[in-house]
C-alpha cells in the first residue's frame, strides 16, 4: 500500500537508498566478497562481448551499465533498444553473452530478442525485479533487482537498482579476471555513498519541489543536457518528465546542442544541465552558459567537486562510473512534483501501461 503517501512514485522514489543498501546485503557475503552464481560468472569471463539489450528507462540503465562493464570487467559492452535490435541486429562477436534488463520481465519487445537468440545458441542473462517473470524462467540466467514491487508507471527504483546490479556484476567479473580496475573499485563503500546521497537528496524534497515550480510550472518544452553518464541520465531525467507531466523534453548531449538544437533555445526555456563527470565538467558547463546567454533558464545539478557558487542542486561525491544513481533523484522529484502539481494521476500517465507485452 503506499501508506500515507499521496502516489505509488514518491514511496518508490523514497526507497532507493533503502534498495542499495539491501543488493549490498544480496549479493556479498560476511567477506565482502560478491556472490554470483559460479556458471553465471564463468559464462561472463568467457564472453567477448555484451549486448544489453532493453527498453525505456532500462535502456537508460543499460548505457550507464556499459562503462561499467568495459571498465571494470573489460568486455566490450554494446547497449540496444530491444525494438530496434528484434529486427535490425549487428554483425555479432564469436561468443556474445546476452543481457536483458527488464522491471517487469515481460517486455515483448525483449522477449521477441531472448527467442532469436536462444534458437542461435547464445547464453542469455535476464536482470529483472519479477523472479518468476517470463524473461527470467526463459534465460540461461537470471539476477534479481530486489527492489520489491514497483506500482508506478514511471519507473525509479528498477533504475537504480539496475545500474547497481550492473555495478556489482561487473567488479565480480573484474575480479575474477584479476583486472585492477575492478580491484580499486570498492563496489560496497560505493553503494553506500549512493545511499546516503540519494537519502540527502530526498531530505531537499521541499526545495526540490520548489525547484520544480520555477522550471517547469507552465512550461510545455525543457532540456536536459549533459556528457557522458551525465548525457545518459539527462536522457531518463528527460523521460520522467515526458511521461508523468506530458512536457516535451528532450535529453541532450551537451556538444551536439550547437549543431542545430540550440535554435530551440528562447527566452525562458528550461535547461537542466548535470555536471558530475570531472572530464567533461567544464565543457557541459560552458555549454550551459552559452544558452544561458541566449535566455535559458538554467538550473545545474553538480557533484560536489565540479559545483561552483550558484548550482542549485548539489550531489554528495561518488564514483564517477556511478554518478547517475545520485544526479536522478532531483530529477525524478522535480518531474513527480510537476506532474502533481499540474493535477495529474501521477501514478497512471495517460496512454501507458506498467508492462508493454505488445510489440
Ligand atoms: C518509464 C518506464 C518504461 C519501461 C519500459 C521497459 O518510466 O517505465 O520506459 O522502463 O517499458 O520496461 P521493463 O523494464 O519492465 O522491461
Amino acid at each position: 500500500s503506499k501508506g500515507t503517501y499521496p502516489f505509488f512514485m514518491l514511496k518508490e522514489i523514497d526507497e532507493q537508498p533503502i534498495v542499495m543498501r539491501r543488493l549490498v546485503e544480496k549479493y556479498t557475503d560476511d567477506h565482502g566478497n560478491i556472490v554470483l552464481p559460479e556458471d553465471l560468472l564463468k559464462a561472463l569471463q568467457q564472453a567477448d562481448r555484451l549486448y544489453i539489450v532493453a527498453a525505456g528507462t532500462s535502456y537508460h540503465a543499460g548505457l550507464v551499465g556499459a562503462p561499467l562493464f568495459e571498465q571494470l570487467a573489460g568486455i566490450p559492452t554494446e547497449v540496444h533498444v530491444a525494438s530496434e535490435f528484434a529486427y535490425h541486429q549487428p554483425l555479432l562477436s564469436k561468443h556474445p553473452l546476452f543481457i536483458f534488463l527488464t522491471q517487469s520481465g515481460e517486455t515483448a519487445d525483449i522477449r521477441q530478442v531472448l527467442v532469436s537468440v536462444k534458437e542461435r545458441g547464445y547464453q542469455t542473462l535476464t536482470i529483472t525485479n519479477v523472479a518468476s517473470s517470463t524473461l527470467a524462467r526463459e534465460a540461461t540466467f537470471m539476477l534479481q533487482l530486489h527492489g520489491g514491487p514497483e506500482i508506478a508507471v514511471a519507473s525509479t527504483k528498477a533504475y537504480t537498482a539496475q545500474i547497481a546490479v550492473e555495478a556489482l556484476v561487473s567488479k565480480a567479473v573484474g575480479e575474477a579476471k584479476g583486472l585492477q580496475a575492478a580491484k580499486d573499485f570498492d563496489v560496497i563503500h560505493e553503494l553506500g555513498l549512493a545511499a546516503t546521497g540519494q537519502q540527502a537528496l530526498i531530505d531537499q524534497k521541499d526545495r526540490i519541489h520548489e525547484l520544480a515550480t520555477d522550471m517547469f510550472k507552465t512550461t510545455r518544452n525543457a532540456f536536459y543536457i549533459g556528457r557522458g553518464d551525465d548525457y545518459y541520465a539527462s536522457m531518463e531525467a528527460a523521460l520522467k518528465l515526458k511521461e508523468i507531466s506530458y512536457v516535451q523534453a528532450e535529453g541532450f548531449a551537451a556538444g551536439e546542442l550547437k549543431h542545430g538544437t540550440i535554435a530551440l533555445i528562447e527566452k525562458n526555456t528550461p535547461v537542466v544541465a548535470i555536471i558530475s563527470d570531472p572530464v567533461t565538467a567544464a565543457r557541459t558547463r560552458s555549454n550551459a552558459d552559452e544558452v544561458q546567454a541566449r535566455g535559458a533558464k538554467v538550473l545545474h545539478i553538480a557533484m560536489a567537486s565540479q559545483a561552483q557558487d550558484g548550482d542549485q542542486i548539489v550531489v554528495d561525491e561518488i564514483n564517477p562510473l556511478l554518478a547517475p544513481l545520485l544526479t536522478i533523484i532531483p530529477a525524478q522529484l522535480l518531474a513527480y512534483f510537476t506532474s502533481a502539481d499540474r493535477g495529474y494521476d501521477v501514478d497512471r500517465p495517460r496512454n501507458l501501461a506498467k508492462s508493454v507485452t505488445v510489440e
